[in-house]
């Protein structure tokens, strides 16, 4: 089953047919929202928006463990996450798409781990029979490599969706992850360019972690929906952000159905291997 979490100004998915929304308690505390299962010419998939609906949850205090937590519950092993970001690398233009292959992480004071070694938090009523419960109820530390983080089966199925959807897209791009809830100065937005950043947003991090750790396939579809700060010389306004979501939102909805549709039964990926041999 796919889970679909959606970002600033993608609180539902029309054209989906509601099975039922699921209220899923974890013990790493509530997720966002309900999450709703929904059948899309015959597949199943989950979606859940990461700010909850109404836009409750600002990005540094989203509970990323109980949204992935709750998607392990529903049986959920490959996630398409969609997000707003900032456009940095000086040949996108607000409105493309970036199809994500690398973050770097500037967050803060976020969870970032399921593994918390003694700190375990064990879910008694886990019902899986994997290497996450093994570690976890086991106090294990886990390193998982990042090296690639994103499910490169995922991504290829996103690129012939966005092919077909006659949007400006690119292929690749490095996703710089801010603490916020603020923007940027200025002055970091040209250090993070620096660095290699093409685009800034505050949420990817530690979602895609998370996700990994628990094994599952991530890719990450982002629309630009202004110039990073500093780029255009404009004051930077939550309204503009909202307002580009609100004009991709029939096109970002085209995308996740055509997705569902598209992705194979069999993803040709080592994601599902990154827990081998990664516990002390
Ligand atoms: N910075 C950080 N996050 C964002 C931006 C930005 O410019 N635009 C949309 N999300």
């Amino acid at each position: 089953m796919i889970g679909i979490l959606g970002g600033s100004g993608l609180y539902d998915i029309d054209g989906l047919q509601i099975i039922e929304e699921r209220d899923i308690h974890t013990p790493f505390g509530e997720p966002s929202d309900r999450f709703v299962i929904a059948d899309y010419r015959g597949k199943k998939a989950v979606f859940l928006p990461r700010h909850g609906k109404g836009h409750k949850y600002p990005p540094h205090l989203i509970n990323y463990r109980a949204n992935l937590w709750g998607f392990r519950k529903l049986g959920v092993k490959r996630i398409l996450s969609i997000s707003a970001v900032g456009g940095i690398n000086p040949l996108l233009k607000p409105g493309d798409f970036v199809i994500t292959d690398q973050f770097i992480d500037f967050t803060k004071v976020r969870p970032v781990t399921f593994y918390e070694g003694v700190y375990t938090i064990i879910d008694e009523e886990d019902q899986n029979n994997d290497l996450v419960k093994e570690y976890m109820s086991n106090d294990r530390v886990v390193h998982i490599d990042v090296t690639e983080p994103f499910c490169s089966a995922m991504r290829d199925t996103l690129k012939k969706v966005l092919s077909q959807t006659g949007n400006r897209f690119h292929i690749k791009g490095t996703y710089a992850a801010t603490e916020g809830p603020r923007l940027e100065t200025s002055a970091e937005i040209k250090a993070l360019s620096r660095l290699g950043a093409d685009i800034v947003g505050m949420t990817l991090v530690p979602e895609i972690v998370l996700a990994r750790e628990l094994s599952m396939h991530f890719a990450s579809l982002n629309v630009v929906t202004n110039l990073a700060a500093g780029i255009s010389g404009e004051r930077l306004t939550s309204d503009e952000v909202i307002q580009m979501m609100k004009e991709k939102n029939d096109v970002i909805k085209q995308i996740v159905l055509m997705f569902i549709e598209e992705l194979p039964e069999e993803l040709n990926c080592s994601c599902e291997d990154v827990l081998k041999g990664a516990a002390i």
